[in-house]
Formats: structure tokens, C-alpha cells, sequence
């Protein structure tokens, strides 16, 4: 097992930097995630730290070891892909084996290291089968498995779900935990499923145009986002961001409907806020919201609904803009409506209009 570390890692291609000098410190054994939109440069850092993308400047560290001009192999990582080709005319046996064969270890050790493998992911009634006749959940359970025989100190993930359906890749997920918890090695994830992220994560890392945007336990970037950016990636639906200018104490709104500024916040008059509201922390009066002393009012004609089952999001508008909300004790709402809402205050943010800094931080 193994710490990573990035040292103001750069990816320059030409002229143009991906990656903008990024530092990371990861302890051993942790499991930590790397999301953020397309394009965002995940995939690059991690191809960096396997070797497969050559560094243009800083360090990349494993264990005690910097490993810049360190070739893939000799770094003792196992990479999983979205796209993860297994060889179709070897059985899932050969398959799991395939690259201690290459790498001659004697035919014992790989057979001990195929039946661990096939025995932590569920896979030994399987071993004989060709991957044509498995299911995709069971084929991406092999490619971790073909991860998994190498004992590497740091597993690395780019995407390995992407190409499941909806409820696989919930099932998949929970194994990827399960399998985290049994082998305990070091593991760098990376999605653009803030979902996927909240719930594989000890630590996210949220990554925007090669620069990394904030570092936190999955609770800490949800409760506390440090930007606007942060608030609407992280969390489903995405926080409702209303503009608006601080006047005397209250966050005054396009249609001059106030609110007061979130306690603890001390904002100066005349600055351009967005109000930041979660689903949760809006909803019709009676329809439990948790009773706190920092409640504010709002009515607002409710557009359209979406029940959930337990829960219902509501879509409503204030001030010219869309506002998502939820109502706990679900009742049937006519599109047109105006209800009473009640806004948990000390649940809500406020970010910097111009560059979306969180006035808490
Ligand atoms: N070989 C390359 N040459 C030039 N630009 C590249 C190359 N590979 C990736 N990029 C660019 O680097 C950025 C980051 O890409 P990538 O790391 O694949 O993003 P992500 O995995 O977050 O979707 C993108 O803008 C992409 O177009
Ligand atoms: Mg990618």
C-alpha cells in the first residue's frame, strides 16, 4: 500500500495547459474521487500518475518514491477503464491471470492469485466461462479482478461504470466499497457522477478546467461548497441560485422580494450576491421543514411537480427565477398554485455574484 502525492503537477500540450499545477496529498489506503465536468482534465492527472501521460512539470510521488520517469510497470499500479476489453477467446481464468503470465511468475503464484481474486469479487463459479457469455456487471467484475491479482499499492479508476446501465452501476458501486473495505489499498477514482463521488468518496476532489476546486469529505463540499460551481455540481437537484443585492441586512431580489442575509454572514450594502438554496431547505409551510429559528417567507405559483414517491420536488418561481423545492408530507398541487414557503436561512449560502466565492469561506 501506498501515499500518492502530486507536487504542482502541469500537463501542457503545446502551448495549452490541461492541467494547471494541482497539489494533492493522498494517504494510504484512502479512497479518494476526482470529479468534475468533461474535459476537465481527470482523466489527464491520472494517466499522469499511472504513466501513461508524461508529466510537464512538477512530481508525482508513490510511497517514498518519485516516479516521473518511472515506466507504468514499475510503478505497482492497476489501472480500470470505462472501456475495459477483455480478451474474448481467453476464459475469465485466463483472463485474471493474463498479466502475471507476461510478467513470468511461476504458474502456482498466479493460480493462488486468480482463486483470491475470483473469491473476493464472486467469481469462481465463473472462471471457466469467456467473457461473451457473462453479463456486463460481471464482465466489469473480472476487470477489476484483473486489477486486483497484481496486489498493486494504488488502484486507479477512470470512468469503470460509465458504460453500465442505471442499475448496475448502483450494484457496482456498493461492490467497489465492498472491495475497497477487503483489500484496504490506496484508490484514485475518477467520475463526472457527482452521485457516484458522494457515495465512493473518503475525500473529494472537484476538479474545473485543470485546476482543482476544492478538496473535502463528501459532507463537507455539500454542506459547505466553497463557489457556486461547487454548490450546483455537488447535490441533486443543484442548489437554487438566486441573484440579488444586499441593501441594509436583507439579499433584495429582482422583483424587490427580500430575504434576510443568512445569519452569520455580514455582507456590505450594495453587493452583488447570488442566494444559494438547497431543495431541501425550501418547502410550503406544514410540510416539514425542520423548525428553526432563522426562517424566512416567500409565496411563490408552483409550476410544475415531480413526486418522488416519499417526497415531492416542486418547481416554482420567484423573482423571474426557477426555484426547485421539496414538500415532505406530499399532496396533489395544481400547476398555478401560489403556496406559502419557508426558507431554513442558516442552511443557505451566499456567493460573490462575479466570481462565485462562497461569503462564508
Ligand atoms: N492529446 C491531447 N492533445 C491536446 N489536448 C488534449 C489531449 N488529450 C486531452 N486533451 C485536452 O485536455 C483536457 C482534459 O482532458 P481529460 O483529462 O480527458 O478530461 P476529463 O477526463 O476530465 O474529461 C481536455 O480539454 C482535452 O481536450
Ligand atoms: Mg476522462
Amino acid at each position: 500500500m501506498a501515499q500518492v502525492h502530486l507536487r504542482n503537477v502541469v500537463k501542457r500540450y503545446g502551448a495549452l495547459d490541461v492541467v494547471h499545477s494541482i497539489s494533492l496529498d493522498i494517504a494510504d489506503g484512502e479512497f479518494v474521487v476526482l470529479v468534475g465536468p468533461s474535459g476537465c482534465g481527470k482523466s489527464t492527472t491520472l494517466r499522469m500518475v499511472a504513466g501513461l501521460e508524461e508529466i510537464s512539470d512538477g512530481q508525482v510521488v508513490i510511497g517514498d518514491r518519485v516516479v516521473n520517469d518511472l515506466p507504468p510497470r514499475d510503478r505497482n499500479i492497476s489501472m480500470v477503464f470505462q472501456n475495459y476489453a477483455l480478451y474474448p477467446h481467453m476464459t475469465v481464468r485466463e483472463n485474471l491471470g493474463f498479466s502475471l503470465k507476461i510478467a513470468r511468475r511461476p504458474q502456482a503464484q498466479i493460480d493462488a492469485a486468480v482463486d483470491e481474486a475470483a473469491a473476493i469479487l464472486a467469481l469462481t463459479p465463473l472462471l471457466d466461462r469467456k467473457p461473451g457469455a457473462l453479463s456486463g456487471g460481471q464482465r466489469q467484475r473480472v476487470a477489476m479482478g484483473r486489477a486486483i491479482v497484481r496486489h498493486p499499492d494504488v488502484f486507479l479508476f477512470d470512468e469503470p461504470l460509465s458504460n453500465l446501465d442505471a442499475k448496475l452501476r448502483t450494484q457496482m458501486r456498493v461492490e467497489i466499497k465492498k472491495l475497497h473495505q477487503k483489500v484496504g489499498s490506496t484508490v484514485i477514482y475518477v467520475t463526472h457522477d457527482q452521485v457516484e463521488a458522494m457515495t465512493l468518496a473518503d475525500r473529494i476532489v472537484i476538479m474545473r478546467d485543470g485546476h482543482i476546486v476544492q478538496v473535502g469529505t463528501p459532507l463537507e463540499v455539500f454542506e459547505d461548497p466553497a463557489n457556486s460551481f461547487v454548490a450546483t455540481f455537488i447535490g441533486s437537484p443543484p442548489m437554487n441560485l438566486l441573484p440579488g443585492t444586499v441593501q441594509g441586512g436583507r439579499v433584495v431580489l429582482a422583483d424587490g422580494t427580500a430575504v434576510p442575509v443568512p445569519p452569520g454572514l455580514h455582507v456590505a450594502d450594495g453587493r452583488r450576491v447570488h442566494l444559494g438554496i438547497r431543495a431541501d431547505n425550501i418547502m410550503p409551510e406544514g410540510h416539514s421543514l425542520p423548525p428553526t429559528a432563522h426562517m424566512a417567507h416567500v409565496d411563490m405559483p408552483v409550476t410544475l411537480t415531480e413526486p418522488l414517491g416519499t417526497e415531492t420536488l416542486l418547481f416554482a418561481t420567484l423573482a423571474g427565477a426557477e426555484v426547485q423545492a421539496k414538500m415532505l408530507n406530499p399532496r396533489p398541487v395544481t400547476p398555478g398554485e401560489r403556496l406559502r414557503f419557508g426558507i431554513a436561512l442558516d442552511k443557505c449560502h451566499l456567493f460573490d455574484a462575479d466570481s462565485g466565492v462562497s461569503l462564508r469561506m
